[in-house]
Formats: structure tokens, sequence, C-alpha cells
């Protein structure tokens, strides 16, 4: 099978390096990729959120299956484009990926599939922006109504720092969501989903605040771990039954079946588990760790959902223990990050690539987050264990990282 993978970032890299360990692929592709992912795949500079330059690309490389990574070539309809021109794609249409693309779209599908969610209010207007605080509160849950993957989030007990990130939304140019602040421990619980037929994979836990003990701003995540030793036994099956089963249900209902990794995000509180958001792709960091879990091949799993025969994919077989990932992220992240600084143990085994280009033969940052380390064992400690180890031996000036990824799940100090 030969494989392109759409993508640049951390979660492109697992992705290729869980399809580089399945037999049945014999060649791998990344566009852009990143300059970890040349090590193992054919980088091609195209435009992943062009439909045109990706068809062009699958038909050069005369690809076999084709994986979409991030949500925007998904909201953008690169998937329908590479459907339409007949290759197997991983990925949900546009339709679909509205999931993600629209937080209405969203909350309608939500209501309609009587899934538990926390309340919502849109905000288009500075003019509205106090009204609308005022019914929210003593926590305020502030959304930039656009993709922005997960750093356009402000989640404050501080009514002006939720007032402040309104007015900027809005005046960017974007609606703002408010919504109730949901209580309780948060899992990422990634599906594999083809029309009706959904699959979990393990349970994940993000950490999205840039700073140990979740001290300050969001992030696009810092650091998790799987799966979550807290979470009790049937927790995964109520999360399908009764919230991504009716959801995928409903979008076939309305003629806009969903095909690839539906994403749930959720905080499990005292009456069960309600969505924090959906998103229509494996998330990152989550996916570095999942991944590194999964025995079942990865070109075979994708390829079911691509090709609508997930129903019929044996159960999915995983490695026994735990795997965790931290992020390392490049001086002044989240904010604007420093670039172009050099970095080294790049190659090293469980170093995954994301913010990294190669300039002059030597891999420097390139982006916020700029590598994640994975760590597997046979349980959480030791798993944090290597993960922490493995970080030691890379360096990047300037950078910065969470010591405490999977620590308060280690200890067990996350209670229901
Ligand atoms: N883990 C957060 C995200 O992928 O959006």
């Amino acid at each position: 099978m030969r494989a392109l993978v759409i993508g640049s970032g951390g979660r492109e890299h697992a992705l290729l390096l869980g399809l580089d360990r399945d037999p049945s692929v014999t060649e791998l592709h990344a566009a852009p990729g990143n300059a970890g992912t040349a090590a193992i795949a054919t980088n091609h500079a195209v435009d992943a959120n062009s439909g045109d330059a990706v068809v062009a690309l699958a038909r050069e490389v005369g690809a076999d299956l084709v994986v979409i990574g991030p949500e925007v070539p998904l909201v953008h309809g690169v998937a329908d484009a590479l459907r339409a021109a007949g290759f197997p794609t991983f990925g949900p249409s546009a339709a679909a990926a509205q999931i993600e693309g629209s937080k209405a779209f969203a909350k309608d599908v939500m209501a309609a599939a009587g899934v538990a969610t926390a309340r919502a209010e849109s905000v288009t207007s500075v003019d509205d922006v106090d009204g609308a605080l005022d019914r929210f509160g003593p926590v305020w849950v502030v959304k930039d109504d656009g993709l922005a993957a997960g750093k356009g989030v402000v989640v404050t007990p501080d009514r002006d720092a939720a007032r402040a990130h309104a007015v900027e939304v809005i005046t960017a140019g974007n609606p703002v969501l408010l919504e109730s602040f949901l209580d309780g421990p948060e899992v990422s619980l990634f599906c594999l989903v083809d029309g009706d037929t959904v699959v979990p994979l393990l349970p994940a836990q993000d950490h999205k605040r840039v700073g140990d003990d979740d001290e300050g701003p969001n992030t696009g995540g810092m650091g998790a771990y799987t799966p979550l030793p807290w979470l009790p036994d049937g927790m995964v099956q109520t999360i399908v039954d009764d919230v991504v089963r009716p959801v995928a249900a409903e979008l076939v209902k309305r003629g806009t079946a969903f095909s690839g990794l539906l994403y749930a995000g959720l905080a499990i509180g005292p009456d069960g588990p309600s969505v924090v958001e959906f998103n229509c792709r494996f998330g990152d960091p989550e996916t570095q760790a999942v991944l590194d879990m999964l025995r079942t091949p990865l070109g075979d799993v994708l390829e079911a959902v691509a090709n609508g025969t997930l129903a019929d994919l044996p159960a999915l077989e995983w490695h026994d223990g735990s795997a965790v990932v931290v992020v390392l992220a490049a001086e002044n992240y989240p904010g604007t990050p420093r670039t172009g600084d050099p970095i080294t143990g790049a190659a090293n085994d469980g170093v995954l690539h994301a913010g990294t280009k190669v300039v002059d033969g030597a891999i420097v940052s390139s982006g916020g987050r700029v590598l994640s380390v994975v760590g597997r064992g046979a349980d959480l400690a030791a798993a944090r264990a290597q993960a922490y180890e493995r970080l030691s031996q890379v360096s990047l000036p300037g950078s910065h990282f969470r010591t405490d990824i999977g620590k308060a799940a280690e200890e067990g100090r996350i209670t229901l």
C-alpha cells in the first residue's frame, strides 16, 4: 500500500510512524510533512488546503490511501475532492467536518441527538458582550468560534479576562461562543466512525494549559497519557452509546454521514459525560500516545474506514501498559514562538516532530510546539519515566515543557 498523509504536525508524524510499522505499507508520502517525517516518508511541498493540489499529488504518487490529519483541509473539502477523484480517503467530507468547523452546527446536532453538552450562546457584537457575560459565570468559557486548534479558548474565573478575550475575538472578525463551565476531569475519546459504525480507541487525557498544575493560558496541548486509570470500567462504552453513536446516527440522518476520526472531548461530571467539543480529526498530542499503544496494523484500520468496511474490521489490539507524550515547546509559546533554534536529539527514539525544518543540513525549530516525546511502559509511572528520560536527551534553546504530564493520574489524585 502506498500511503499519503496530509499535514505537518506531531499527529501526522505519529500517523506515518504507525503506517511505517504496518508491513502492508510499502511507500510513505507526506504533504507537507516536517523534518521528522522526512526520515520515513517523502515530503512534498504542496498546499495541504487545496483539493486540486492534493489530488494532483495523490495521482503523482499513485496513492492507495490518503489520510488527512488536520481540520482545515477537511473543512475546505479536500477529502471530497480526493473521493471524487477515486482515492480511498481517511477523513470526513466538508459537510461532516462542520461538527468541528461550526460550533453552531455541532450544538444543533447534539441537541437533535439528545447528547449532554454545555449551554452556549454566540455573540457577534462587542455591544452584546457584557449582557451575555451576565448570563454565565462564575467560571467563564470564551471560545473563538472559528478553527483555532484549541488556542482560542479562555477558561477563567476573572470576568475582565473573559471580557477582554471576547472583545479581542469579535474585533478580529470571528463570533464568540460563551459556554457554561463543565466541571470534572476531561477525556479525549477518539472514535473511528464509518456512518453508523463506531469503534473507540483508547481513552486519553490532554493537558491544555501551558504550565504545571494547569497554570497559565491554554495551548494546543502540552502532553497526554493513555489509558486513564481513573476512568470507571464501562465509561468508554457509555460514551460510545450515549454520545458518539447518537451523533454519528444524526449525521447519517442529515445526509452528512461521517467517515474518519470523530474526537469527542468530554468532561466527566457527577451526571456522567458531557461534551466539551467535537473535532473531526485525530487530536494532537493525544494521537502520539494512543497510536504508540496500537498493535493492529494502522494501515488496515485506516483503510477499513476509507473503504466503508469498518464493521468488518476485527477488534483492535493494544499493547499492555501505558503511553505518555510530552510536548517540547518553543520560547514564548503559546504566544508568538521564537523559531530558528537548533535542536539536538531530534532523531532519537520516541521523538516526534511538529514545528521543525531543515536549514543548511541542520534541524531547527519552526513553530510553537516543536517536538513531542513519547514513552511507553508497563504502567503510567514507567511510561512517564521513559518519556521524561527521552526528553532529557533533547535540547532546544529557550524551550519549555510541563513536568507533570500524567502525574495526577499516577498519584491517584483524579477522582470523579
Ligand atoms: N488535543 C487538542 C486538539 O487536538 O485539539
